[in-house]
């Protein structure tokens, strides 16, 4: 049997024929039988690769023709006026068009001056191209006169809880509709466990989520890191619905979890930001944030988004599934439709904590503490801290401290602790004065009015108080605030903080 393979052969390349060629060797025969055109080429060549990939290919010395294709990295194809556009993130070149193509995995595209984009797949049967508009516009992707993205995403937060909610809770009913649950109704109904998998923020956001599906769906839910569930052969049964949750959707452990779900029979259900991205087409089903192009590399308005969207999903689904009383369904809706008013005033602190950030730009490590539903957001606190000013900062449930961490404390530790309303409210107040007679630095967030941990925190931030399992979302905020002018006071570089990347499409 005759073994074809592509070769380029410098030496039997034909002077007069340019471009050069990649010929097709029978083996057998020992001699070149004939030529393998690009995509051919491409198609062997990449059979044979293994791992994640997003690679371009042109042929030298032809300017007529691109051969791209993609394997676990993003992939969009611009289509522009008589001119095409290749990129790992369509906003990238939303100033040139509006009209994309996403590349699948195992998919080639074939750009070709003279000819219609053609989509094949390695095994070179046709694909289909099907051209997304995406709805964003490029005053989105500009700093609208702040000095960062980041600075200019806290400040949207408003806005971005409006774009989130919109359609999605009535004013008059507080009923709440998601698409994704109205039409996945059965799945939600037989669920027996919710499996979250995320990384980063989103997975802080996935904690939040655990609470709010808990207390609310009286459903059994796990939250993973998709980087260690990918790899630890877990249990995954067909009445289970995994959650993935993802600003940039493209993040390749939690893609790849989201694949290996899907393998095992588990209906995925994914929350996003980025319309049409990778995560997103790979679930069954999902709920976009709708927060808009999220630039500075610590997340924002993704996380409050995030918390938001799964605070709608509990909601629907604890209804659907009478776990939900009447009166808390519309005490929190209600909150929710309030939400961008309750935004605003919290954004009210910023000159305060810049002040305090000041104070503290000495540290060089930081406790954040916070218990239930902001056990959570103390984490989220301390990541914002760590990656955009380079300060170590923990964060860890509040009783938690006495097992090990209170040996930290002195007056160089600062303790960022939350105390806001809630059933463990007077125990975390004690955890701030074991902490005080240490000789522990506090700065506590607390409710408008709260005297007693003022009494005792050397600081104090002042928020809204709105339901207890949205508070996430507001005290988020002066945490993010905090980060953000410890880190400018220290000069760090905000937007793009070293060693790391908007979206990290690779393990
Ligand atoms: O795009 P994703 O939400 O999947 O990204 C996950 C993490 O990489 C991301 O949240 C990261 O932790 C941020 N830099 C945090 O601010």
């Amino acid at each position: 049997m005759a073994v074809y393979i592509p070769i380029n052969i410098a030496g039997v390349q034909d002077a007069q024929e340019k471009p050069s060629k990649t010929y097709r060797l029978d083996l057998d025969a020992g001699r070149i039988v004939g030529f393998v055109d690009n995509l051919e080429a491409v198609q062997q060549a990449l059979r044979q690769v293994v791992g994640a990939y997003a690679i371009a290919v042109i042929e030298k010395g032809n300017r007529d023709e691109i051969i791209a294709a993609r394997q676990s990295s993003p992939m969009a194809i611009g289509i522009g006026e008589g001119e095409f556009f290749l990129s790992s993130d369509a906003a990238s070149v939303i100033e040139y068009t509006q009209d994309f193509v996403y590349v699948n995995d195992g998919e080639i595209a074939v750009i070709n001056r003279h000819k219609p984009l053609k989509i094949v797949t390695l095994d070179n049967h046709e694909g289909r191209v099907d051209i997304k508009k995406l709805q964003m516009s490029i005053s989105q992707l500009e700093k609208g006169g702040y000095p960062h993205f980041m600075l200019k995403e806290i400040y949207e937060q408003p806005k971005t809880i409006v774009d989130c909610i919109r359609g999605r809770i009535s004013p008059d009913t507080y009923e709440v509709k998601l698409s994704g649950v109205i039409d996945n109704r059965g799945k939600f109904l037989a669920a027996r466990r919710i499996v979250f998998v995320a990384c980063g923020t989103s997975w802080h956001a996935a904690l939040i989520g655990e609470h709010l599906i808990e207390n609310i769906c009286r459903i059994p839910v796990e939250v993973e890191y998709a980087s260690e569930f990918r790899y630890r052969n877990p249990i995954i049964n067909a009445d289970d619905i995994v959650i993935a949750v993802s600003q940039s959707g493209e993040t390749a452990d939690t893609l790849a979890a989201v694949e290996l779900a899907r393998k095992a029979g588990a209906f995925v259900f994914g929350i996003c930001n980025v319309v049409g991205s990778s995560i997103a087409r790979a679930t069954d089903s999902g709920a976009y944030i709708h927060v808009g192009p999220e630039i500075g590399v610590a997340s924002t308005k993704a996380f409050t988004g995030q918390v938001t969207v799964m605070a709608m999903l509990a909601l629907a689904v604890g209804r659907e599934r009478g776990t939900v009383t009447e009166a808390y369904y519309n005490e929190v809706s209600a909150a929710l439709l309030h939400l961008p008013e309750t935004m605003e005033e919290v954004l009210k602190v910023a000159p305060q904590v810049a002040d305090l950030a000041k104070i503290f730009t000495y540290a060089h490590n930081f406790i954040y503490l916070g218990r239930g539903y902001n056990y959570p957001t103390a984490l989220e606190g301390a990541l914002k801290l760590k990656e955009i000013s380079y300060i170590h900062a923990e964060g860890y449930p509040a009783a938690e401290m006495k097992h090990g961490p209170i040996a930290l404390i002195d007056a160089e530790m600062p303790t960022v602790a939350i105390a806001t309303p809630d059933h463990t409210y007077e125990k975390t107040a004690s955890n701030i004065e074991e902490i005080k007679a240490r000789g522990g630095k506090i700065i506590a967030v607390i409710a408008r009015g709260d005297e007693q941990v003022r009494r005792s925190a050397d600081f104090v931030i002042e928020v809204p108080v709105i339901a207890e399992c949205l508070m996430p979302i507001v005290v988020s905020v002066p945490l993010q605030l905090l980060a953000y002018y410890i880190a400018v006071y220290k000069g760090r570089n905000v937007d793009q903080p070293r060693n790391l990347a908007k979206s990290v499409t690779v393990e």
